[in-house]
């Protein structure tokens, strides 16, 4: 009851666009650890987490303490008019986390703003307004990164300040080079990249910003080493690269701290957010210190790395290393991902299981073939819910399951998690199949 008021005063007073989960859709009004309650009172095992934000999970004692702190202080906001210590000191740890030379940090107050910083840099740096992205990228809101965001789906306007030219690579699954072994994967997108800048672009190209894991895409997964190999090619032509690693960043993918790692190179800039806070607004580029130092007029974002929000990041990040949540993130994505590859044996409504660490993607596909299931997808979604586990959807068709909880997920909860979906994706299995 509480839920279906409250939805039909948000139907009243929002826009249509912005998309609820569920049949029911619910509101999340507590949380600890990993667990999420209900405006009804239920309780659910959270394997989204708010989109990766809640990246070290809820009531947190460490970072809500330190958020508490800076309240305290009756500041929450100064501007970057004023020395922010917390920022100066968040941005120190950044810069030398980000492996980039002489790095210098940048925040915003959204991956989107992060982003749109990133090609405001790469543009003016290089002097061009040519940016290449991958196919089925997602990369925020704003014009220019709508205009870089290669998913029908989330491009409402075809308005773009930055001229885009798309190159094959980040979804395998369902791309014409698929079939082929990882070395000679990487060796076609590659020459597709040489072709479009050939054929597509009028030379001097700033930038390729890429998602090493699509996120919004449902975390499709280019072979390791597919960014390092295009980076050679742009380096030919001094074109910069730019890393989003709103999704992928922190650990979250359990290998490497930034999912560009694992492909072996060091990019230009790197853009950042979501689970950084831990809840709280903040996102960020780091980048070559020349390279953001290229503007040569004003620029400010009046709420990025606000004193509330690097006091929370800060935590946030301490708790992620001191914890080593990186390795947890590796040790049970691993054991979810061979789980759910044992279901995918035995249902065949599972096209696709993909992803490294807590960032795994289900693809749902008609069975017998690769044809997308969207309602399958939503099937799941639901099915999970009822047992007691929420759980995320995206990808480019709408048809892929999203899991990423957050990373301080135990082993116990990890076992529960896979039952109730391999349990959910048996129910809807037998519904597709019947
Ligand atoms: C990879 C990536 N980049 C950028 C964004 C945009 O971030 P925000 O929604 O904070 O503007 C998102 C959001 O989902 C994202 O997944």
């Amino acid at each position: 009851m509480a839920h279906a008021d409250l939805l039909s005063r948000h139907r009243a007073v929002m826009p249509q666009w912005l998309a609820l989960y569920y049949d029911e859709p619910i509101e999340i009004t507590s949380g600890k650890g990993r667990h999420v309650t209900d405006g009804e009172g239920r309780t659910y095992l959270d394997f989204f987490a708010g989109i990766l934000t809640n990246a070290v999970g809820y009531d947190i004692a460490e970072i809500s303490d330190a958020i508490r702190a800076q309240v305290d202080t009756g500041v929450l906001h100064t501007s970057t008019l004023y020395l922010i210590r917390r920022q100066v000191e968040l941005a120190e740890r950044i810069a030398e986390l980000s492996g980039i030379p002489d790095a210098k940090v940048f925040f915003t107050a959204s991956g989107t703003e992060a982003n749109e910083a990133a090609l405001l840099l790469a543009t003016q740096y290089r002097r061009s307004n040519q940016v290449l992205a991958l196919r089925n990228s997602y990369h925020g809101r704003a014009f220019a990164t709508m205009g870089i965001t290669g998913n029908r789906g989330w491009s409402a306007s075809s308005l773009s300040p930055v001229n885009v030219s798309y190159v094959h690579g980040g979804y395998r699954y369902r791309s014409p080079f698929r079939d082929l072994p990882d070395a000679d994967y990487i060796t076609a997108c590659v020459d597709d990249l040489r072709d479009v800048l050939a054929t597509a672009t009028s030379g001097d190209v700033a930038c390729l910003i890429a998602e090493p894991i699509q996120g919004v895409g449902g975390f499709a997964t280019p072979p390791d080493g597919l960014l390092g190999a295009m980076k050679e090619v742009l380096d030919e032509h001094g074109i910069l690269l730019v890393a989003d690693e709103v999704q992928t960043g922190w650990g979250r993918t359990g290998e490497h701290f930034w999912g560009i790692q694992a492909h072996g190179a060091v990019p230009d800039a790197m853009t950042f957010a979501k689970g950084l806070g831990n809840g709280l607004t903040i996102g960020g580029v780091v980048a070559r210190g020349e390279l953001m130092d290229c503007l040569t007029a004003n620029s400010i974002s009046t709420f990025g790395g606000n004193p509330v929000s690097t006091a929370g990041a800060l935590a946030t990040l301490d708790y992620v290393l001191d914890h080593d949540l990186q390795a947890n993130a590796a040790k049970l994505g691993a054991r979810l991902l061979a789980g759910l590859r044992a279901a995918q044996e035995r249902y065949g409504v599972v096209g696709d299981v993909r992803g490294k660490g807590l960032m795994i993607g289900i693809e749902l596909v008609r069975p017998g073939g690769t044809d997308p299931a969207p309602e399958a997808a939503g099937r799941v979604l639901e099915e999970a819910r009822r047992r007691g586990l929420l759980v995320g959807k995206g990808g480019l068709y709408g048809n892929v399951i999203r899991l990423a909880p957050p990373m301080t997920l135990t082993e116990a909860e990890a076992e529960e998690g896979l039952e109730i979906l391999t349990a959910a994706i048996a129910t809807v299995h037998g519904e597709v199949t019947r």
